[in-house]
């Protein structure tokens, strides 16, 4: 089958169109009536009401691939190999309608059957001690008990990899399904196994079994119906089926990251440094043209803060790498023509998006270069009386092309 990041969304969405759900388009990144969270960060998010009962879905299977936008990690982003503020999540979602048997059968039938990876490379994981979905992984589906990783809370801080819950809501205990890469990929420890931080194993799905209500604050209340929460990170699904490095090396990311190597005249891993500015910038220029494209505009507070971070970083990286000029509007038109296939409406905002990046980009710009004047004028008298910027204090700033420029933007 055809592995590129459109063709995988639509063969997701498609096999579940066959078991009846009914496919929504992906919901805006600006959460509605939802003052838990500042932005869309899973599929299940703006589906809450419908998991707790609040409001009546449109049918009680549903599929959707979800933007979503989490910058909790957002200063590893550019050094690892998958961390992204900008992700698409597929996921099929159940509101008091099948649970935890078909979800898990399913959900081995789509990894196993369509898109036909190797059942011996597939390993589950389970919550604690719910036998329930271990005796449906090993009687009904057939995986052999040694194969199956539990998880269980910390006993100290009562966290545990497999609840699924963020912020206030429905959440629940989780089965997942990890896809081991190979050694290639792997730390070489000799007790690198499921869960191990490495690359070798990767998580590619979670079935959440979504029974509780949480307040936010460690309570729990039983859902009076059962539901099915499922999320599968889309790049994190090309990385494997595309067998490769990254999540900056699968097709759509490659092309916004070759543009961005046109634009600077820098090749991609001929230079550290330089390559943890590609990335940032291959991820924050997929960010913040979703969110401009969902209405939320550069601010001091809330999203509008969020998205005035990510343009100014990735503006301040492309500064770094040497490109000339405003660059983000250019950037944004090849993750739009990336993206179109599952997005429409990024085609239909284009004039908006460009203005609006290119507006911040611009102020950002004049902001650096009044620093940079004022600065220079420092330099100079600093100089003037036998001293240097060292005497600022400043030396532990990392310096790139400017030492100056660094300065100025380093807290972004
Ligand atoms: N909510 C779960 C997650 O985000 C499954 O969709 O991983």
């Amino acid at each position: 089958m055809n592995t590129g990041v459109n063709d995988l969304r639509r063969a997701y969405l498609e096999f579940f169109e066959s078991k009846d759900h009914l496919c929504l388009n992906s919901f805006s990144l600006v959460p509605q009536n939802d003052n838990s969270l500042l932005l869309i960060n899973a599929g299940m998010a703006p589906l809450k009401p419908y998991f707790t009962g609040q409001e009546i879905p449109p049918r009680r299977r549903v599929t959707t691939c979800q933007k979503c936008v989490r910058t909790g990690d957002i200063d590893n982003v550019g050094k690892t190999a998958r961390h992204l503020t900008f992700f698409e999540m597929l996921g099929n979602f159940s509101f008091g309608d099948y649970f935890k048997h078909e979800a898990i059968a399913w959900s081995w039938e789509f990894l196993t059957k369509v898109l036909e990876l190797d059942p011996n490379r597939l390993y589950p994981s389970i919550y604690g001690e719910d036998e329930e979905a271990f005796e449906i992984w090993t009687k009904e589906v057939g995986v052999a008990p040694e194969r199956i990783t539990r998880f269980y809370r910390d006993p100290e801080t009562g966290e545990c990899d497999n609840f699924w819950e963020h912020g206030a809501g429905p959440c629940g205990p989780c089965s997942e399904i990890y896809y081991d890469r190979g050694e290639k990929y792997g730390c070489g420890k000799p007790d690198c196994k499921v869960g191990c931080d490495c690359d070798r194993y990767m998580e590619v799905w979670n079935n959440v079994f979504t029974q509780f209500n949480g307040d936010g604050h460690g309570g729990y209340e039983e859902l009076a119906q059962k539901n099915i929460d499922t999320g599968m990170g889309l790049e994190r699904l090309a990385v494997v089926m595309q067998d490769v490095d990254s999540v900056f090396d699968i097709d759509t990311m490659k092309a916004i990251r070759d543009k961005i190597c046109e634009m600077s005249g820098k090749k991609y891993q001929v230079d550290a440094l330089d390559d943890v500015s590609i990335r940032l910038i291959t991820d924050h220029i997929r960010s913040s043209t979703f969110l401009v494209s969902d209405g939320v505009t550069p601010s001091n507070e809330g999203r509008g803060y969020v998205l005035r971070r990510l343009i100014r970083r990735a503006a301040k990286h492309g500064r770094a790498l040497g490109i000339d000029g405003l660059f983000m509007a250019k950037l944004s038109e090849t993750v739009i023509i990336e993206c179109k296939d599952g997005y429409p409406e990024l085609w239909e905002k284009r004039e908006f998006i460009f203005k609006t990046l290119t507006a911040e980009e611009e102020q950002f710009n004049k902001t650096i270069d009044k620093g940079l004047e004022i600065l220079a004028k420092m330099e100079e008298e600093l100089k003037a009386s036998g001293k240097s910027l060292r005497h600022l204090e400043l030396r532990s700033f990392q310096v790139r092309t400017h030492s100056s420029f660094t300065i100025l933007t380093d807290s972004l």
